[in-house]
């Protein structure tokens, strides 16, 4: 397996355990132990914590994303120097894409970074909530990132009929849905 496949793969893993990670987000938001389909659930399901999972669930995507663009410059074909990584418009292939990408990145440090207990507290409930609200965005961005972006990066048009293309469009739809049943909620309980 060449770098940039591996780099391709923690790019993937990084965008299913983000989806979970918003999904369960929405859960908490949205009172989810009042609804019938949580009622219903097996007593074993029941038992997680889901804010463990949701916060655990960040870590992990913020080191498997790190890994994943880290090791893009040291496979030489694929022409990027770490200075890319932080000047992406410099990047030798699709720099606008690669520039969604870094956002999401940073968007998703900013999440973690002011969800910790010091950070959380000075900043205020209001405040933090503002800046959690981010990951809505950061959803959007990483899926167009994860679908425009060529995984061989030889700037190819996307094939929707990939089965690595066919996951991100998979994760897409799980993402509108909860953002749907989000707004649903907040339209419902105003
Ligand atoms: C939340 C952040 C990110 C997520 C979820 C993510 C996810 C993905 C996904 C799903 C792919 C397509 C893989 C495939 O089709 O096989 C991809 C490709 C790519 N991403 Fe990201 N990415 C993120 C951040 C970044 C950052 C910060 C950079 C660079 C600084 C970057 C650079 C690339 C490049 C160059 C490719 C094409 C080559 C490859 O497949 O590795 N990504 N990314």
């Amino acid at each position: 397996m060449e770098t940039i496949d591996i780099s391709g793969a923690l790019g993937l893993i990084a965008m299913v355990v983000l989806t979970l990670n918003i999904v369960l987000g929405i859960m908490l938001s949205t009172a989810y132990k009042q609804t019938k389909y949580w009622q219903k659930m097996p007593t074993k399901w029941k038992a997680y914590k889901i804010i463990d999972i949701h916060n655990y669930t960040a870590y992990v995507a913020l080191v498997i994303v790190f890994l994943h663009f880290i090791i893009i410059p040291l496979d030489p074909s694929s022409k990027f120097s770490f200075i890319h990584l932080m000047f992406p418009l410099n990047a030798p292939h699709q720099p606008y894409f690669v520039l969604l990408g870094v956002i999401s990145f940073i968007a998703l440090l900013l999440v973690v970074i002011t969800t910790q207990k010091i950070i959380k507290k000075k900043l205020g409930t209001t405040t933090w909530r503002n800046f959690h609200v981010i990951s809505y965005a950061t959803g959007l961005l990483f899926i167009i990132h994860g679908l425009v972006m060529d995984p061989l990066l030889k700037d190819r048009p996307i094939d929707f009929l990939d089965p690595e293309k066919l996951l991100v469009q998979f994760c897409a739809l799980i993402l509108i849905a909860a953002f749907v049943y989000r707004w649903n909620y907040k339209t419902k309980s105003k």
